[in-house]
């Protein structure tokens, strides 16, 4: 089993590029199914959940080419089936995104139903609710979900009850082929659900207001592949400027849009950061300590849930104590058990955390308990004393491409370990 250690003590320093948004690349992926024949998508970074989804899609019948490391060539004019096993959807709770399209091709689809993780029940019932709406009918049937539209899939209004990245998603690829408008009210205001609405109008859908709160989606007869640049991903942008403001030398992090993280760096130059921003880059550095405020996460342009982990980890060597509220997700805590085996000093108080600054951390062993907070331990190991080891790394690697080669090109001192297969007694 791989592991990752971590010596505390370099300061990582200079320059990194990011790759492209897992939580865009994954959906673009899925929405080629909408528009039968060659789509491109380039900067799609290189990671485990999208491999994953390359399987989903080719279990369905499309022809995935790799054309390069960051460069996918998707071929779904064969696309002939319309049920996704169990043991994908298991593996990848995203890939749900394929019931949208699946239901604006076929107007049929039968997807596993999602199983919880670590951070939460991840339901679905907001996408039922709302592809109810346009006139789907859905069935629970031996842990899948089957759902069909006799009379087609017909335009409709639907108000989310809170505003769901994934839902806005299904609702927005499978309305793109609905007989008149769709609304949705309460929408996700995401970069990536943007770069979803680009991808799809690029193929010929008629969407209007992504970004704002209110999307209204025009269905079309038909749409066509296209080429479409996969929008740099501001988590793990997020991820070197946490780690960046953590160690305090310049870091320039590239490849992404500073307004994607327009929140999380103001937070972070109220936390002492002085934040340099460019076109499609920000320069991070620290030279004060770190002053602890309080954090709530909101969907955006709130503060974001993926970015808790990572500045908790900061707000753990603040210079007071503070709060951090989980407002997305009903159990994103667990990253703060493992960093307490660091030394920190934080209190679960339901969804609030409170959190009191300590002046160090110590390196210990622990468990990536999910991809944000495998990372966020990471980066605590970077300062603390000693040597830390992270187990349970496939969380990482999930999201995160080449996150030890990057973090070495920093002047980290950190690298993938074989870790020893203990085999503890089931006592
Ligand atoms: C997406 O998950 C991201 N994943 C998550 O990133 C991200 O944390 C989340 O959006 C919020 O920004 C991908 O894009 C692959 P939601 P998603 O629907 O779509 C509840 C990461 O680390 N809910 O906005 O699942 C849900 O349980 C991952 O990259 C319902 O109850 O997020 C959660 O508590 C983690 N019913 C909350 O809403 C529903 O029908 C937000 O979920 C849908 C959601």
């Amino acid at each position: 089993m791989e592991g990752i250690r971590v010596e505390g003590g370099y300061p990582i320093s200079g320059e990194v590029t990011v790759e492209g948004a897992k939580n865009s690349a994954l959906k673009l992926m899925a929405a080629t199914l909408v528009a039968p024949g060659v789509t491109t998508l380039t900067n799609v970074p290189n990671i485990s959940d999208v491999h994953v989804m390359g399987k989903v899609l080719k279990f369905l019948g499309a022809k995935i080419e790799v054309k390069g490391e960051h460069e996918l060539e998707i071929d779904t004019s064969c696309v002939d089936r319309w049920e996704t096993p169990y043991h994908l959807v298991a593996q990848m709770r995203a890939s749900t995104a394929v019931l949208g399209p699946l239901l604006a091709r076929f107007g049929r689809a039968v997807v596993a139903m999602p199983g919880g993780c670590n951070i939460g029940a991840r339901k679905i019932d907001m996408h039922i609710l709302g592809l109810e709406a346009l006139g789907v009918s859905f069935e629970v049937d031996h842990g899948s979900i089957h759902a069909s539209t006799s009379g087609g899939l017909v335009g409709s209004t639907v108000t989310l009850d809170f505003a769901s990245v994934g839902a806005t998603e299904n609702l927005m690829m499978a309305s793109v082929r609905a007989k008149g408008t769709t609304t949705i009210d309460n929408a996700a205001r995401e970069p990536e659900i943007v770069d979803l609405a680009n991808l799809l109008n690029e193929m010929g859908a008629k969407i209007r207001g992504a970004g704002s709160p209110v999307i209204e989606i025009e269905g079309v007869e038909e749409l066509h592949p296209t080429n479409h640049r996969v929008v740099g991903d501001r988590i793990e942008a997020g991820t070197f400027i946490a780690m960046a403001g953590l160690c305090g030398e310049p870091v320039t992090v590239k490849g992404f849009e500073p307004a994607h993280l327009g929140l999380v760096l103001k937070k972070y130059e109220l936390m002492g950061m002085r934040v340099v921003r460019g076109p499609h880059e920000c320069t991070v550095y620290r030279e004060d300590p770190i002053r602890s405020v309080d954090i709530q996460t909101l969907p955006f342009p709130g503060f974001p849930t993926d970015m808790q982990a990572q500045t908790m980890c900061l707000l753990a060597r603040g210079d007071s104590s503070c709060v951090i509220t989980e407002n997305v997700f009903e159990n994103r805590f667990m990253f703060a058990s493992e960093l307490q085996r660091m030394g920190a000093s934080i209190r679960i108080e339901g969804h609030h955390a409170i959190v009191h600054g300590v002046k160090g951390f110590s390196g210990a062993e622990v468990k990536s308990p999910d991809l944000r907070g495998g990372a966020a331990l990471v980066m605590a190991g970077l300062v603390a004393d000693g040597i830390t080891t992270i187990s349970d790394i496939h969380h990482i690697d999930r999201g995160y491409e080449g996150f030890v080669e990057k973090l070495s090109s920093l002047g980290a001192h950190a690298r993938r370990i074989e870790l020893p297969q203990e085999d503890y007694l089931d006592i």
